[in-house]
């Protein structure tokens, strides 16, 4: 019979023989940018995160590059919101002037932007509003002149998020038509409509004024969706995959790491983050422990590429 405890003897051993390991490589780093100078606001329900202006968010990126960061995906608050989010693919929109100071600065940097334009619509939904729905193919030109203005600035990835269907197949047509071949699309093709974004539209001031997400984002009840929507994606032209949130995911993390032959990205979202930092300033578990056990479990589930509040933090701890 087997001593299974043998294997566990030791710190050694057991460092020997572990499957998952967390490395600085899988982390990104999500990030808010704002228009002006030298602003970093707070968010409520998210400490540790604010939004910062771009000279300051330049001064955020060069620290997490001393750690080892090597990616951000960035988010931007616009100057003003309307009815066919405009302010989304302006060339001087906050996250293309952004993108552009960020590439100058770090030019090896990898820059993901989110496509979406609940931030950028006066209704806070992420397509254009027709008769109280959203119109999923008045919005597609809308998404892919949004990703060839962020890839113009120079963003290496652009990461639909909008969950409107046939959105990578525009992108990746308006990416190739403007000359941007070599720019990648990373699909939020597995994204449920959750309750764990909350803090996530404070921070970006993008809730919904009406209605919810739920006639674009997923069902967390379904599991066989996930794969048709990851692959669909991917036929369409996505070079890389995410599941979205993680935690209550695994799952969906684990079906799409065996089903897809490319790169699966998870995010570990608002909320996820939220709910660790307040059982953590409350003292009632140990915040680096948990943060390092939530990431390692979303890793063996499949993730190849975990984007994260906490990486930052992370990756200071993994130094
Ligand atoms: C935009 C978008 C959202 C998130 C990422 N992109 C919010 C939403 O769909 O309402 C959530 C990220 C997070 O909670 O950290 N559509």
């Amino acid at each position: 019979m087997n001593r299974f405890r043998r294997l566990r003897k030791s710190k050694a051993i057991r460092d020997l023989v572990r499957e998952t390991r967390l490395s600085k490589d899988d982390l990104v780093q999500p990030f808010f940018v704002i228009e002006g100078k030298k602003k970093k606001e707070t968010i409520a329900a998210m400490p540790g995160i604010y939004r910062y202006s771009t000279d300051l968010l330049l001064k955020e990126i060069e620290k997490l590059t001393k750690s080892g960061g090597k990616a951000g995906l960035f988010f931007g608050l616009p100057k003003f919101k309307d009815s066919q989010a405009s302010a989304a693919y302006a060339e001087n929109g906050v996250v293309q002037k952004a993108v552009r100071a960020i590439k100058k600065h770090f030019p090896e940097f990898v820059v993901i932007t989110d496509v979406c334009l609940c931030a950028y619509m006066d209704h806070g939904h992420c397509g254009v509003v027709r008769d109280g729905r959203i119109d999923n193919d008045a919005t597609l030109p809308i998404l892919g002149k949004t990703a060839v203005s962020h890839a113009e600035a120079g963003a290496d990835i652009v990461a639909p998020s909008d969950m409107m269907d046939f959105r990578v197949k525009q992108i990746r047509e308006d990416l190739d038509k403007n000359n941007l071949p070599d720019t990648l699309i990373l699909s939020y093709a597995v994204k449920y409509a959750s309750a764990f974004y909350g803090p996530f539209r404070e921070a970006a001031h993008s809730a919904p004024s009406f209605g919810d997400r739920k006639t674009y984002q997923m069902d967390p009840a379904n599991s066989r969706e996930a794969l048709k929507e990851a692959k669909q994606d991917i036929a369409e032209g996505a070079d890389m995959v995410m599941v979205k949130p993680a935690l209550a995911y695994l799952d969906i993390i684990s079906l799409l790491k065996t089903n897809v032959d490319v790169p699966v990205v998870a995010y570990n979202v608002s909320g996820e983050y939220s709910m660790i930092k307040a059982a953590a300033q409350k003292k009632w578990i140990n915040e680096k422990d948990v943060v390092l056990e939530t990431l390692t479990a979303i890793k063996r589930a499949g993730a190849n590429v975990i984007i994260s509040y906490h990486a930052k933090e992370v990756l200071e701890w993994l130094k």
